[in-house]
């Protein structure tokens, strides 16, 4: 993410959004969130596809996306023929998931860190063929591949981690299945527009990122990078005029009718966020959020990353009562959750974001918890 000019203000980038005013929004690792000019790229295609549509798709379509890819695959240091464009990150890993051919007894490694439905869809395709899941405690990269074994088929890790918010070995993870003959899954939905992503120097065999979140772009608009090694093993979500093709991309692309506007959006997302994504601002934010949050009685669950979201521990607690007061009494949305009967809070620092919206949320949370401890 190459900084040319000095960060607009939080407030100047938060006029550029279409958030709600009246909410602290603290929840932007959840759905992201698309700003205006970005928005406007967005309706601006769909309104030329509704202006002609056979024009669009039988035509022009082909090379808008392919100028997407090419504009993707520079920003994420990736090839544009080794990038696939598909709806989001669960789409797109429940392909990749269907298409390794699993035996009864083969095993997939993963860890204890990963997103809920990513894990649904992993145990769905464990009870098709009689393949294990193996969820690897720790988030080392030893203490994960401790879990590898001479069966062992595929690695499925987050880049950065949605229960835990870790920022996870993905490096060193690849580097070993590697050498083993292992398939690297890695689930970025949280890597692009949070993290510089080189797709080509990290090494996985397919990573999977979302633009919809931490790039800003309009929902729904993710990304398959594949090796060319695993390609034509990919089979994609649907099967329509893509079957039979041998490049990669035409493959993965049903091309039925379907809005492709939030894909074409994605160049005006990557401009917006070069400009106006303040990451070492976000950091520098989140650094002094855990000072706060800590002083309140919230103490961090991890060390420092670097990174622009981070989990809170709290007492225990109901966390969608307390998810809901948070939004409902004080117009702050923040989720709370609980990974392994630990109860946080998650925090999300994106542009718009500044140290007081974490000020409201220490306040309030000391505030629900200290009626909870009354009552
Ligand atoms: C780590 C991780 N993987 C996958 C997903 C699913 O992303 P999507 O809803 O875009 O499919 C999420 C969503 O929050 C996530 O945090």
């Amino acid at each position: 993410m190459p900084k040319t000019r000095p960060s607009p203000s939080a407030a100047a980038v938060r006029e550029l959004f279409l958030l709600d005013r009246a909410v602290t929004h603290l929840n932007h690792g959840a759905f992201g969130a698309c700003p205006r000019p970005v928005f406007e790229a967005y309706q601006s295609w769909q309104r030329e596809l509704e202006r002609s549509p056979s024009l669009m798709f039988d035509v022009r379509l082909h090379g808008h996306l392919a100028h997407v890819r090419s504009v993707l695959g520079a920003y994420v240091g990736a090839d544009a023929d080794d990038l696939a464009l598909l709806l989001n990150a669960t789409v797109a890993l429940n392909a990749v998931f269907r298409s390794l051919r699993l035996s009864a007894g083969d095993e997939v490694l993963t860890t204890e860190h990963e997103y809920g439905a990513v894990l649904n869809a992993l145990d769905s395709v464990a009870a098709r063929t009689g393949a294990r899941v193996v969820r690897a405690a720790g988030s080392t990269a030893d203490e994960i591949w401790a879990g590898a074994t001479e069966r062992t088929k595929a690695l499925v890790v987050s880049h950065v981690s949605s229960p835990t918010a870790l920022l996870m070995p993905i490096e060193r993870l690849c580097r070993l299945a590697r050498a083993a003959g292992v398939l690297s899954i890695i689930d970025g939905a949280h890597g692009p527009g949070q993290l510089a992503v080189d797709l080509t120097a990290m090494g996985a065999d397919i990573y999977v990122g979302n633009c919809h979140k931490w790039l800003c772009a309009p929902k729904a608009a993710a990304f398959l990078h594949a090796r060319r090694d695993v390609q034509s093993a990919l089979v994609p979500p649907a099967v329509g005029w893509g079957f039979g093709e041998t490049r990669y991309e035409p493959s993965q692309d049903w091309r039925s009718a379907r809005d492709p506007s939030g894909y074409l959006a994605i160049p005006a997302a990557i401009a917006f966020v070069e400009v106006n994504g303040r990451h070492a601002e976000c950091r520098a934010i989140l650094r002094r959020a855990r000072t706060v949050m800590t002083e309140a009685g919230f103490a961090p669950f991890a060390d420092e990353q670097p990174i622009q979201l981070a989990y809170f521990h709290v007492p225990d607690c109901d966390p969608a009562a307390v998810t809901a007061r948070l939004r409902e009494e004080f117009a702050i949305d923040a989720p709370v959750r609980v990974w392994k009967s630990r109860p946080m809070v998650r925090v999300s620092v994106a542009p718009y974001n500044t140290l007081q919206d974490v000020h409201r949320l220490a306040d309030a949370m000391s505030t629900i918890f200290a009626s909870a401890r009354r009552s």
